[in-house]
């Protein structure tokens, strides 16, 4: 038999017998791809055959301190002998920890955190924070935004085809065209609760946001009344250049969101809260797994490790490295290169699912933003040895065709 490691597609009967058993019981909710990854390294991932891979999907976010980083495992490792399990209905010194050096490095105001599980599940709480502290009902969305499936985060995104065979959602929330600041400007009104925006749009085409759009926006809601809700669920934890992209701004929101990167890839999101939200009411919220001892202390070593090794300065300037590259590439079907430290959108005048493959073939792991772009989220760890093999792997691809 060939070995499938040479055999460019080829796969051993232990790798196919994976995929036979995961497509028979899978929810089928997801477009697989045939391949079966089963270890990680820094921005390295291995499949069932041993083929080595440069990972530029980052868990789709959640790997933005590199697969198996020590610090991370060993905090687990130490956590999961002492304490797992622990409900908010107790304080715990993890979670005390987690607050303290969460909220002392958050954009200004935002003092407190509520501890959930999932990029979704921070913006459902910030959907009912916001109703509950302005007591009024109505949210704002932008057009190619979004903020995850569960009903409430689905009625603030924005891609019909993920809303559709839901509806109806909930009721009260519009959507205006991203960084458009006089459509929101006529949008927002005495019922408007919140205005929710990402400050680089991921999954709707990575499309930053201009400065005066968002600081418009901000000025917008305090003249009326009305919360900022920021998403950097996938922008947050050193994605675009700096911890969280508000920095980049100065934005201070009256809610942010929070997941992905934010415990080292271990499923954890948070609502950080600022004054203008009010307090909140006892028994308003709540969930099982928030704040629970095993995800803070890898929260806590996962910002450790951000700040020790400087993992956002590290995605400022190979962001610009990787941006410099990917614009000097000779291809007629790039449109435009765009985004933010490394979160990296690449346009292109054709459908991207070739392009995905032919890259997989080339050992790279890449992610879609839509039907046209291709998204590179690497681990911020990756090394600049590591970006250069990815830009000749999408300049060989881009020739290709
Ligand atoms: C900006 C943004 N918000 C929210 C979500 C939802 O996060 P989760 O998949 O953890 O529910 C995502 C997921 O991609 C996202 O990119």
């Amino acid at each position: 038999m060939p070995d499938p490691r040479t055999t460019p597609g080829g796969q051993s009967p232990a790798h196919t017998a994976i995929l036979e058993t995961e497509s028979a019981h899978t929810s089928g909710v997801y477009p697989k791809r045939p391949l079966a990854i089963v270890r990680g390294q820094g921005a390295r991932l291995w499949d069932a055959d041993g083929r080595e891979y440069i990972d530029c999907v980052g868990g789709q976010g959640a790997a933005n301190l590199g697969h198996a980083h020590p610090a991370i495992v060993a905090a687990i490792a130490e956590q999961a002998q002492q304490l797992i399990s622990c409900p908010e209905i107790f304080y715990n010194d993890r979670r005390a920890d987690l607050l303290a050096a969460l909220t002392a490095v958050a954009p200004a105001g935002l003092n407190r955190a509520f501890l959930c599980n999932s990029g979704a599940e921070a913006i459902e709480a910030a959907i009912k924070f916001a109703r509950l502290s302005t007591g009024r009902t109505q949210i704002i969305a932008a057009m190619r935004g979004f903020h995850g499936r569960t009903l409430g985060a689905l009625s603030a995104s924005w891609e019909p085809k993920y809303r559709q065979p839901f509806e109806p959602l909930l009721p009260g929330f519009s959507h205006t065209p991203f960084n458009d600041l006089a459509a929101l400007e006529q949008t927002i009104g005495p019922e408007t609760a919140a205005v929710v925006l990402e400050i680089v749009q991921g999954e709707g085409g990575v499309r930053p946001a201009d400065e005066a759009y968002l600081h418009g926006a901000q000025a917008l809601c305090r003249e009326r009344g009305a919360l900022l809700i920021v998403d950097e669920v996938q922008t947050g934890f050193g994605r675009t250049g700096k911890l969280f992209a508000c920095e980049h701004f100065g934005l201070e929101p009256d809610l942010l969101a929070l997941a992905k990167s934010m415990a080292g890839g271990l499923p954890m999101g948070a609502c950080l809260i600022g004054p203008r939200a009010g307090a909140l009411e006892r028994m308003s919220h709540g969930s099982t797994f928030g704040g629970n001892p095993l995800a803070c202390a890898a929260s806590l070593a996962a910002l450790r490790v951000m700040q020790n090794e400087r993992l956002p300065e590290h995605a400022a300037e190979l962001g610009d490295y990787l941006f410099d590259r990917l614009r000097a590439i000779p291809s007629p079907f790039i449109r435009e290169v765009r985004g933010l430290g490394l979160l990296v959108g690449i346009d292109l005048k054709m459908k991207v699912t070739p392009v995905l493959q032919a890259l997989q073939n080339r050992g790279v792991l890449a992610l879609p933003a839509g039907s046209t772009v291709l998204r590179l989220l690497p681990p911020l760890v990756i090394t600049r040895d590591e970006i250069d093999l990815v830009v000749e792997a999408i300049a060989a691809t881009l020739t290709s065709f």
